[in-house]
């Protein structure tokens, strides 16, 4: 099969490059690889979201959904010092890079680079971050949003950020058919950034 940057363990060759990025006015170097997404620069789509949102303040814990290689987890572990950050994939390069940039960062010790059961059961988000990954397909990323949307805590908030000609608003009327009050936060490039809260008349996820 293919390697796509969702496979869970890439075939190719684990070719290693460094990406220098700006986020909220620091400079960064991450390491990315072959097999793992947007590896020769940041995302647009994720530089949207991280220009458009500011980072989380206090002891927060947060989701970073689809982590990638890690920019949006690690930039929010050095925004935020007191904050938890688990940074979920299914693609295990992509967790061995977080887990080192996390390292590079300086923290290493506050971003929980994890497979998507890794995750303890009690934990509940603050926030979710997430540049989701659209090319699952919509079943699948579907079931992804209700199984960590239902983990949000009470006054909880998720930040997405999709692209407009990948269904960002149609996912926004989805989400909010679903019980999870979804606006649209900002525009750019030709992304939208979502924010997504929580409430108890959210549908069950199965
Ligand atoms: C659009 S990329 C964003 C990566 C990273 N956050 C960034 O901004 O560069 C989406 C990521 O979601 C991951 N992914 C795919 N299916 C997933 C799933 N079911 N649960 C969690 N992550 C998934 C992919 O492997 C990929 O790394």
């Amino acid at each position: 099969m293919a390697d796509h940057y969702f496979s869970a363990e890439p075939t190719s060759a684990d070719v290693r490059r460094a990406v220098q990025a700006r986020i909220w006015g620091k400079e960064y170097t991450f390491t990315t690889a072959t097999g793992v997404f947007s590896r020769d620069r940041l995302d647009l789509g994720t530089s949207v979201l991280l220009r458009e949102v500011p980072p989380p303040t206090g002891s927060h814990t947060v989701l970073d959904l689809g982590t990638g290689y890690g920019p949006i987890a690690v930039a929010i572990a050095v925004e935020a010092p007191d904050a938890q950050v688990w940074a979920v994939d299914v693609n295990s390069r992509a967790l061995e890079l977080t887990a080192e940039n996390a390292k590079a960062a300086g923290v290493g010790d506050r971003v929980h680079p994890v497979l998507t059961d890794g995750v303890p059961e009690d934990v509940r988000f603050d926030e979710i971050w997430s540049n989701p990954a659209i090319h699952i397909g919509k079943p699948e990323l579907h079931k992804m949003l209700l199984h960590w949307l239902a983990r949000l805590a009470p006054q909880g908030v998720a930040w997405l950020v999709v692209g407009k000609n990948l269904g960002a608003d149609s996912l926004q009327k989805w989400l909010g058919e679903q019980g999870y009050p979804c606006e649209r936060t900002a525009s750019a490039k030709g992304f939208r950034v979502l924010k997504v809260t929580a409430t108890n008349q959210a549908a069950t996820p199965s």
